[in-house]
């Protein structure tokens, strides 16, 4: 059986542009490929890299609100689908030091993601840095060929090839690498990773940091807010609809989200709209599909129970450690450790 992983650091309520980009299109794929028997599919919260940065109030909250995020965005449960919180398993945190020893500062160094996070500041504490090192021991733990998550972690898939495959030819063949970033776009079913862009800065991806309110739509905004907030949405003065992230950031950025709200392929939705010339009647539209998904979405959340949460935790927590126990033995193996 293949393994499909993913997780989403659950530091703060997600952004539309979270749970577009990568929370529902990794339901969709759960959906899709956990029911032909041939995939495992494990989500887990990876709450080690949440406390790396500041948390949004109570991280047991937060934990188990993106659990619930997942529920509510329709992840169907079976024997085959399995959540975990990534602290409860501890050979995340043993691999990661294993993988430590096999990975070069020049490597992680180059990653943008650290590069950003550390620029310009005084101070920059060392899990930022090893923050890709531990995602690696996250997948390859469970040897995950499949990792669906935004655009902004490919560079992360690459070095957990790169640092699997340098581990693999130095000890021993233990770990499966990850397929490529491109074929895993491939799988995805897009043609590339997606990216909800700023609303007001469409250049830029959507973030929960950003100052700007109406710059992002949150999960628990009141969905007419939100809707209010896609009529001020920044577009172009070219006069034409039409999906070009380069050229017109803005209008394609509305394409992608009325896609992705209404599960219309992203095709379908721009050959709909292509020639027209008003953005007021694009956006109109846009709104009113973001203020529905809102609307329900928020509805199936209040439903799910952090019984029901529970529960499911428990289960995927036995199972994890199972598959993770074992994988961590065949390394400590390798290296000479056991
Ligand atoms: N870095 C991911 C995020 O910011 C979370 C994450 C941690 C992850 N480890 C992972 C995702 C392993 C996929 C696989 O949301």
């Amino acid at each position: 059986m293949k393994t499909i992983l993913t997780g989403i650091r659950a530091n703060s309520v997600l952004t539309l542009g979270n749970y577009l980009g990568a929370l529902l299109p990794m339901v969709r794929l759960a959906n899709k490929y956990s029911k032909t028997g041939e995939y495992q599919i494990n989500i887990f919260a990876p709450d080690l890299h949440s406390i790396i940065s500041e948390v949004d109030g109570d991280l047991q909250e937060n934990i188990l609100r993106t659990v619930k995020y997942y529920l509510a965005a329709g992840l169907e449960i079976n024997d085959n689908v399995h959540i975990y919180r990534q602290s409860r398993v501890s050979a995340h945190s043993e691999l990661c030091w294993i993988l430590n020893c096999v990975a070069t500062m020049g490597e992680t160094a180059r990653m943008t993601q650290y590069k950003e996070k550390s620029e310009g500041r005084e101070s920059c504490n060392v899990a930022i840095f090893d923050y890709p090192i531990l995602m690696a021991a996250d997948i390859l733990l469970y040897s995950a060929s499949y990792v669906p998550i935004g655009e902004d972690q490919f560079q992360h898939i690459e070095l957990t090839r790169n640092l699997a495959t340098r581990f693999n030819n130095r000890f021993k063949e233990v770990f499966v690498v990850p397929v490529k970033t491109s074929e895993q776009v491939k799988f995805m079913g897009t043609d590339e990773g997606i990216r909800i862009r700023d609303l007001l800065n469409p250049e830029k991806k959507m973030s929960k940091s950003t100052k700007a309110e109406n710059s992002k739509i949150m999960l628990d905004d009141a969905p007419e807010r939100a809707a209010k907030k896609i009529m001020s949405a920044t577009t172009d003065s070219l006069g034409k609809v039409k999906f070009d992230m380069w050229a017109q950031p803005g209008i394609s950025n509305l394409l992608q989200i009325e896609a992705l709200t209404t599960g219309v392929p992203l095709a379908e939705v721009t050959a709909a709209w292509a020639g027209e010339t008003r953005y007021g009647e694009l956006k109109k539209q846009v709104a009113s599909s973001v203020a529905d998904m809102l609307r329900d979405f928020q509805t199936r959340l209040a439903e799910v129970s952090d019984a029901q949460v529970y529960e499911l935790l428990e289960v995927g927590e036995k199972y994890a450690n199972e598959i993770a126990n074992a994988k961590l033995l065949e390394v400590q193996k390798a290296v000479g450790l056991r």
